[in-house]
């Protein structure tokens, strides 16, 4: 439509780190022709690299920054945005703030596998290409997966083989030992809880109490539990004081947790996330992402020490680099890449021919991988520098 100015609201969620940094490019050379271009997002280290005259910064409402970049990293706060990892060493350092040691769960011993993929083929319709082509792969207890690729590359259909909702071509898929088309999505939630991409494909109920008591209810629970089973879910993604609303007009974000809340109501074996973190700002996901992935030994809520294994789909690599233990890296209709974070995400060349591009933490762990031995959250960096 050619409009002199262009206001963008988080034309970055969901997209692959390249096609982030080619939307981007787009972006920048639109300005250098005269436009005026306005960016809302909470991807702020890409948000960046289009070099913008001026950042401003919002709270509760208010401007509380507008000005020049170089200033930036002095007034906001690096737990309520996510800055780039040089910033927020920068920020620990001159500001001498106290970091706590950062708890990692390591990979366990492995037991029996909770699901196994064999050989599995998947294709939409008989005259479409086939999606999956011969993928192999075992969950285990103690699992904290991520899984990287580009956009349509088939994450999501690969997970909507776990939980049952696609039935493999060819091959097969076991949950607990049992393949999945014996048995009905009812019953495999039981065992696997799915927080969709889209919130809008979950979300139903008139309220965010009768949305969040649904599966439970569903499931037979005790009528006696579910009201704690919803509102330890709600705090988790910080959203209590929310029941009465309705989750529709809630704002994405909220929808997006308020879609994780439910599926932590169900209290499910294994968790399994598609995009939890798409349009949430860097302070709600840090609190989520800390309860649903700490070990049981350290976790305060019963919350967290009732996942055997978690799996999330992330175009944010920095949440693989600090959530997972383990890394698969999806591309070419089967996984290329399995391994821990640390040997999966030094390989940089493998992640940019399938569009994952470095970010500052990677690349700053890479560096410091010798002395710190396993991938830190910046501010754990800065007693390494
Ligand atoms: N219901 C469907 N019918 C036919 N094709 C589909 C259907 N759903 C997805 N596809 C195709 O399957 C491929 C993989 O899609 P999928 O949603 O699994 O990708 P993805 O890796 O999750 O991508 P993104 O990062 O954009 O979420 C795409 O080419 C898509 O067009
Ligand atoms: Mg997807």
């Amino acid at each position: 439509m050619n409009p002199s100015i262009l206001l963008l609201d988080e034309p970055l969620a969901s997209l692959d780190p390249a096609s982030a940094h080619e939307a981007l490019q787009v972006f920048r050379s639109l300005a250098d022709e005269g436009k005026t271009v306005i960016l809302v997002e909470h991807r702020v280290e890409d948000a960046i690299e289009t070099k913008p005259d001026r950042m401003m910064y919002m709270e509760n409402g208010k401007i509380k920054y507008l000005g020049d970049i170089k200033n930036l990293p002095n007034e906001i706060d690096h737990k309520q945005v996510k800055l780039p990892a040089p910033w927020v060493v920068q920020r620990v350092k001159t500001l001498d703030i106290q970091v706590e040691e950062f708890n990692k769960p390591k990979v366990e011993e492995k037991s029996d596998p909770l699901v196994v993929f064999e050989n599995v083929d998947f294709r939409y319709d008989d005259d479409l290409p086939l999606i999956l082509e011969n993928v192999n792969l075992k969950i285990y207890s103690g699992d904290l997966i991520a899984v990287l690729g580009p956009n349509g590359a088939g994450k999501s259909t690969l997970v909507k083989h776990a939980i049952g909702l696609l039935k493999p071509t060819k091959g097969r898929v076991l949950v607990n030992g049992k393949d999945t088309r014996e048995m009905s999505v009812a019953q495999i939630a039981r065992t696997l809880g799915f927080v969709f991409q889209s919130p809008t494909h979950m979300l139903y109920a008139p309220s965010v109490k009768e949305e969040l008591e649904f599966g439970p209810k569903n499931l037979g629970y005790d009528s006696n539990e579910i009201p704690k089973f919803v509102s330890e879910s709600l705090n988790a993604v910080n959203l209590g004081g929310f029941e009465e609303y309705p989750p529709l007009g809630l704002s994405f974000g909220q929808q997006k947790r308020t879609t994780i809340a439910a599926v932590l109501a169900m209290r499910s074996k294994i968790l399994i996330m598609d995009e939890p973190t798409a349009g949430q700002d860097f302070a709600n996901y840090t609190h989520f992402m800390e309860t649903l992935c700490k070990t049981s030994e350290d976790a305060q809520s019963v919350l967290s020490a009732n996942f055997s294994a978690t799996l999330f789909i992330t175009h944010d690599i920095d949440l693989a680099v600090t959530y997972s233990n383990r890394v698969l890296l999806f591309g070419d209709k089967h996984i290329v890449a399995d391994g821990t974070p640390e040997e999966v995400l030094k390989n940089i060349n493998l992640l940019k021919q399938y569009r994952v591009r470095p970010t500052s933490l990677l690349s700053l762990n890479v560096d410091l991988l010798p002395k710190t031995k396993r991938f830190l959250p910046a501010e754990s960096l800065v007693q390494y520098i």
